[in-house]
């Protein structure tokens, strides 16, 4: 496994500054659609979304267009989305077809990739002779249950990209979870504005009051591996013996909060505003931990509890957990940024997974989608289709997204300010962002890596 970077309490990275015109520059959004995608291993859709053979996505990434098709019972094939005649795009979206066939003049292809026809093919005499016509063809992996591509005929094998994720998140195994829903919007910000708003937990405080009010503040760790930054609650700041920490406990006890009830209540609150990172079945188990414990148990015996009584309501409904011990649960974290443009919040029965991409080459507009996986019952999966969400509000995207869609246009337009002077990157909380800087760099050029900073 790759040497991984850990940045803690009393452990912070090189302080920097991440440079601007990666985030505002039509010129490097320009140069991304020829350095980065087409070299980069990105998740296309997921399995789920092609059970029968002829089911098709279109992925749109920049300027190009793939078509990821069920190509036979076995196998999933990419292929370029593009008219060996004259160039028009073949497919929009997703589909079911048995062949691709050209609106403009005709020309058709199997889905195998092979050309099936050629309109008035005796006009162009012996000249299409053994000419290859076929959809080029792009390359295809499978990992976590969605489909991979990649451009690049001599990428390294996807496993090996993906790692150290591959190894450590494959104990999730996210390829058993299917859709519960998932929503798009077109985004006023760059693509990695997007991300920047899930892949640390610095923001929780400030954007999310509401899910800190009356907790001790929490210290956190990062990690970054290969081209992949992650990270984890790492206690209580300062300690649990600290003032700070003291009175806020001292406050919520004082407030009545029983950790029976309020363990349920976080829950109620978090399936109410976010609809993801936990279950109906942890919801339904929370709200028996008064009947079920006595008066008194501690947080520990209530969070043990809950994680027995869950697992327990999960099997006997036909929902199996992962055997994934707490030491390596401690080191996973809570959030994944994959390099370059996918999130995944992973946990034992659900995944909430952020993906975006750049909307063509305007650097102030993003293709922006959240989907949440779960564990089903077999044959109980939901069905569910992408819902096309424009307006950010609470009232469609609930609460905890509406406040991080808050910031997002704000921190695009506020980096075009003369009065900014680039991202001031926290040390610590903030590697998973000035990790992938960096590896953004190793594709993009070094002139836009994280500039290290001092103090006077
Ligand atoms: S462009 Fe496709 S058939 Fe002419
Ligand atoms: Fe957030």
């Amino acid at each position: 496994m790759s040497e991984i970077q850990v940045t803690q309490p009393g452990m912070a990275d090189e302080p920097v500054m991440l440079p601007i015109e990666p985030y505002v520059s039509r010129d490097y959004a320009l140069a991304e659609g020829e350095k980065l995608w087409p070299k980069v291993w990105q998740p296309a859709c997921r399995v789920e979304e092609l059970p029968k053979v002829g089911d098709f996505v279109t992925y749109d990434i920049a300027d190009e267009s793939i078509i990821v098709v069920r190509s036979s019972t076995e196998n999933i094939s990419a292929y370029y989305n593009v008219c060996q005649h004259r160039g028009r795009r073949l497919t929009k979206g997703c589909g079911h077809t048995s062949r691709f066939y050209c609106t403009f003049h005709g020309w058709a292809w199997n889905i195998d990739g092979s050309n099936h026809n050629v309109h008035d093919r005796e006009d162009f005499g012996d000249s299409l002779d053994g000419v290859d016509l076929s959809l080029p063809e792009v390359r295809v992996g499978e990992w976590g249950g969605w489909v991979w591509i990649n451009m690049d005929p001599d990428a390294e094998p996807l496993e090996q990209y993906l790692e150290p994720a591959f190894s450590m998140l494959g104990r999730f195994e996210l390829d058993k979870m299917r859709f519960r829903w998932r929503q798009w919007l077109v985004f006023p910000c760059n693509w990695k504005t997007a991300l920047g708003a899930f892949n640390e937990s610095y923001h929780v405080n400030a954007s999310h009051p509401q899910l800190t009010r009356g907790h001790p503040p929490m210290a956190w760790w990062c990690r970054a591996g290969g081209r992949h930054g992650w990270h984890g609650p790492a206690g209580l700041r300062g300690g649990a013996d600290s003032e700070h920490a003291k009175g806020l406990s001292a406050a919520r006890g004082e407030a009545g909060a029983d950790p029976r009830v309020a363990v349920a209540n976080d829950l109620q609150m978090m399936w109410e505003t976010l609809q993801a990172t936990t279950t109906e079945t942890f919801v339904k188990a929370s709200k028996r931990l008064v009947d079920e414990l006595p008066e008194g148990a501690t947080m520990e015996e209530v969070g043990q509890h809950l994680l027995l009584a869950a697992k327990a309501d999960d099997a006997a409904r036909g929902v199996i957990w992962p055997e994934i011990e707490p030491e390596h649960l401690a080191v996973t974290g809570i959030d994944w940024h994959l390099f370059p443009n996918l999130i995944i919040l992973p946990s034992l029965t659900t995944a909430l997974v952020y993906r975006a991409r750049p909307n063509g080459n305007d650097p102030d507009s993003c293709i922006f989608e959240v989907m949440v996986l779960e564990r089903f019952p077999e044959g109980e999966e939901p069905q569910s289709d992408w819902v096309y969400e424009p307006d950010p509000t609470e009232e469609k995207w609930r609460l905890i997204l509406a406040q991080d869609f808050n910031n997002m246009p704000e921190v695009q337009k506020g980096m075009k300010s003369r009065g900014f002077r680039g991202a001031r990157m926290n040390p610590i909380s903030e590697l998973p962002t000035t990790h992938f800087f960096r590896k953004l760099a190793e594709y993009m050029g070094d002139e836009h890596a994280p500039v290290p900073v001092k103090g006077e």
